[in-house]
């Protein structure tokens, strides 16, 4: 059925005009990921249509605001235990570079959404074009750490990024309120404004060694492709 009113408000909202054209990939009895964030949410509702409309699908989200969103909707959910592989995860990115790696997390929601894009077959990433640099850091990349130890984890970090010559100050995630930002899991982030990161994959690398690092945000080689939504249509990166 054609749908007017929505392939025009498609056409004038980017973060839209992408989220139904990843909603396009999806065929049923697929086993989804379910990203975090407004563009993914958007998906979210694009697929609850099409579940109405008789699809069948089973999600995974990424938070607990996803699973809450898709409930809502009717989309049948499952936990990764349930559903350990899956077919198509589709996500959003606070940064996304020419070689498809992400900074992710500005949702907090990065543990999750890692762990679930690299238990898919493919994750397909959707994004307005504000989203493409060419080098990722000019979003601070989120690092999730545990509350214990705080500060030791912090100046870990930052004698880190004093032997691989990068300038940075991470900063604890507040809320609003002035309390400190809790993820889904129980964790802390820190804030890492780099500016610009050189070697994303060495950074990645280097952090994931860290005593007290839960996770973070930089997504390499995680991502298959990337829908570019436009005024006027979606751009295609990668293959999908
Ligand atoms: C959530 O933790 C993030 O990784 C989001 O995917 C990212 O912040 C993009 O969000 P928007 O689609 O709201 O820009």
């Amino acid at each position: 059925m054609t749908d007017p009113a929505g392939a025009a408000a498609a056409m004038t909202n980017p973060k839209l005009a992408a989220a139904r054209r990843a909603c396009d990939l999806v065929e049923s009895g697929m086993r989804l990921g379910l990203g975090t964030g407004s563009t993914a949410a958007l998906f979210v509702v694009v697929l609850g249509e099409r579940v109405a409309a008789g699809l069948d699908v089973v999600g995974v989200p990424t938070s607990e605001a996803t699973r809450r969103q898709a409930d809502a909707l009717g989309i049948r959910l499952a936990t990764l235990d349930e559903e350990p592989e899956l077919d198509l995860t589709i996500d959003g990115a606070d940064e996304i570079d020419p070689g498809l790696n992400l900074i992710k997390g500005g949702g907090g929601a990065l543990l999750r959404e890692k762990i679930v894009a690299s238990a898919s077959r493919r994750m397909v990433v959707i994004a307005d074009g504000s989203k493409m640099v060419d080098t990722l850091g000019r979003f601070p990349l989120p690092i999730e750490i545990v509350p214990f130890g705080l500060e030791t984890t912090r100046r870990r970090v930052v004698a880190l990024l004093r032997e691989m010559g990068l300038a940075g100050e991470p900063g604890l995630r507040r809320r609003p309120d002035g309390s400190a930002f809790e993820t889904d899991g129980g964790h802390l982030i820190l804030d890492l404004s780099l500016g610009a990161i050189p070697d994303a994959p060495a950074l990645a690398l280097a952090l994931s060694g860290l005593v007290g690092v839960v996770e973070h945000g930089l997504f390499i080689g995680l991502a298959s492709a990337a829908l570019i939504g436009t005024q006027s249509g979606t751009r295609t990166i990668g293959r999908i």
